[in-house]
């Protein structure tokens, strides 16, 4: 496949800032989720009352792709308002590496600062789905 188009996806991520619901953090994130079928589904931070139910822009983001029925994720961009790039939760990382193993994450702040980096950088030797079916064939 040819070379996603990170500008266009970056755009769509702050857009999806637009989307966030964050009355508590006021910390407004904004994800955007290339699918091999060339769509964009987009996600902001849902907090809530009971601060532990809160769910991130990413997860938000790729859920609304799977929601759609679309598993091939080529790209997921994150844009934070912080002062460098910030890097996804764990919780986040856990779901990315399960929901978009062979994707390109583009890290990217609001005043230009950019990092590609994969599923693997931020979880390596992460428990996956091959555990379960390994155990499951014994
Ligand atoms: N948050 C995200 O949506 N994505 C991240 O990568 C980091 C944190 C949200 C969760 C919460 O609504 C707010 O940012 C502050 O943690």
């Amino acid at each position: 496949m040819t070379q996603p188009d990170y500008a266009a996806l970056a755009e769509a991520a702050i857009a999806a800032r637009e989307r966030s619901y964050a009355p508590y953090s006021q910390f407004r994130v904004g994800a955007a989720v290339l699918t091999a079928d060339g769509n964009i589904f987009l996600g902001g931070n849902i907090e809530n009352a009971a601060y532990p139910m809160t769910v991130c822009a990413e997860r938000v983001a790729l859920f609304s792709a799977y929601a759609a029925g679309e598993h091939e994720i080529v790209a997921l961009a994150v844009v934070t308002p912080t002062d460098d790039v910030a890097s996804p939760c764990g919780a986040c990382r856990q779901v990315i590496f399960e929901l978009a193993p062979r994707s390109t994450l583009l890290l990217l702040n609001l005043s230009g600062a950019r990092r590609l980096v994969t599923p693997q950088d931020l979880l390596p030797f992460g428990f996956g789905p091959t555990q379960i079916t390994e155990a499951l064939r014994h």
